[in-house]
């Protein structure tokens, strides 16, 4: 087994639990007038983060590992623009984390579980994408949120 890959995977796995549960309870907490759109979209990509979570589950348990069942940090409440940059900041953390991990993957010759990483960095961009223009904040790189 591949200490370092399951380890990097475990604590991918733990932003995507935080992310599924952040992301719900966003859906079911928004309100407002403008929220109605927004609402919705929280529910889809709290989804999408559950494939991710699943993804990787599966990669940890074909390595060897056993797959975390903790979350990282969780950040919900307040308005709804509180929300957006809380999220907005999670795919940020992600997609900085999932770089560094496609990285150790190309050092350690593990493609496959590269591969599955550069696929999830690409709805995480679209995350970013979707967040950032809400927000009206450029994408990727930004600070200060
Ligand atoms: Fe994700
Ligand atoms: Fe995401």
């Amino acid at each position: 087994m591949n200490k370092k890959i399951v380890e990097a995977l475990n604590s991918d796995l733990a932003l995507e639990l935080s992310a599924i549960t952040q992301y719900m309870w966003h859906h079911v907490m928004a309100t407002g007038l403008e929220s109605p759109h927004i609402q919705q979209k929280f529910k889809e990509i709290s989804i999408v983060e559950m494939k991710h979570a699943e993804a990787i589950a599966n990669r940890i348990t074909y390595l060897g590992g056993t797959p975390t069942t903790k979350p990282a940090e969780i950040r919900v409440g307040g308005d709804l623009k509180k929300m957006i940059k809380d999220d907005l900041k999670g795919e940020r953390i992600a997609i900085k984390q999932y770089t560094e991990h496609v990285r150790l993957c190309d050092e350690e010759g593990d493609f496959v579980t590269k591969r599955m990483l550069e696929k999830i960095i690409a709805d995480e961009q679209e995350h970013d994408d979707f967040w950032s223009s809400v927000l009206d904040i450029k994408t990727l790189g930004e600070e200060g949120l």
